[in-house]
């Protein structure tokens, strides 16, 4: 299955606001301005502007990246959306105007950069963007090592009186990469809705923030700091550049 940076957005920009909501917002924005703390940020990844658009909204400059027109049409479209600036192209490349002393990769989109090559690229370039003492917080869910270890899945997302949608997976161990195909299936006919993603469990994260220079800061197993422990299903982690030693 080929994924480039703009097929996300071809398959989901019209209806992502309706289907996507992770129901963490709020709490996101919270967040993200409190480490940003007024600091000039960078979103990568910034979609329909979910995240960018209530922070830049409290007075933060944000600046995007996004690998779909698509996607950023629809945020041109909301209240503000015209206010924020947004380079097109590939997040793993984070080719955007000067330095940012904040950059932010949400709603595991770190695994939408299919291969372990393409996400050590992505630090690689989130540090060099970085001013000193900068920070990178990344979101991502913890891989569920029960699900890892069958190569294939099919499970029912939802089901209506009349549609269902079903979900079904391959995975890949060797890659750490899950090939989905949503399947949604109503009287109209079937849609069809892939995805790929290539996962990491937080210490290979953490390495690949080590390899670029970026040592980790904060990790939470939530959007309001819970602690992150066994059993967390997700991890918000920040990582900082260090300032040189005069
Ligand atoms: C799950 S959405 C997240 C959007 C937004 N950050 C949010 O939290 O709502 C993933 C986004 O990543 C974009 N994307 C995926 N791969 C990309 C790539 N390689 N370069 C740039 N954007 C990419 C998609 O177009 C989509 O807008």
């Amino acid at each position: 299955m080929k994924f480039g940076p703009e097929t996300f957005g071809e398959l989901n920009a019209e209806d992502y606001d309706a289907l996507h909501d992770p129901g963490t917002t709020d709490e996101s924005v919270e967040l993200i301005a409190e480490i940003a703390a007024g600091r000039r940020t960078l979103e990568l990844a910034i979609g329909t502007g979910r995240l960018a658009l209530p922070l830049a909204a409290t007075g933060l400059e944000v600046h995007g990246i996004e690998g779909s027109p698509l996607m950023v049409a629809k945020l041109r479209e909301k209240p503000g959306g015209d206010t924020v600036p947004v380079t097109i192209g590939d997040f793993a490349d984070v080719d955007a105007d000067g330095t940012f002393g904040h950059v932010f990769l949400a709603f595991n989109t770190l695994f939408n950069l299919t291969s372990q090559a393409d996400q050590v690229r992505c630090f690689a370039n989130v540090a060099k963007r970085l001013e000193p003492g900068g920070t990178f917080l990344v979101e991502t869910f913890v891989p569920d090592a029960e699900r890892t270890r069958s190569d294939q899945s099919l499970r029912a997302m939802k089901v209506g009186f009349k549609s269902v949608w079903l979900e079904a997976a391959i995975h890949d161990p060797v890659e750490q990469v899950i090939e989905f195909q949503r399947m949604r299936i109503t009287e109209q006919g079937v849609r069809l809705v892939p995805l790929v993603m290539r996962y990491a469990w937080p210490a290979e994260i953490d390495l690949m923030a080590n390899l670029a220079g970026l040592q980790l800061k904060h990790r939470w197993g939530g959007w309001r700091k819970e602690p992150f422990t066994a059993d967390s299903r997700m991890h918000v982690s920040v990582y900082e550049k260090s300032v040189p030693v005069a």
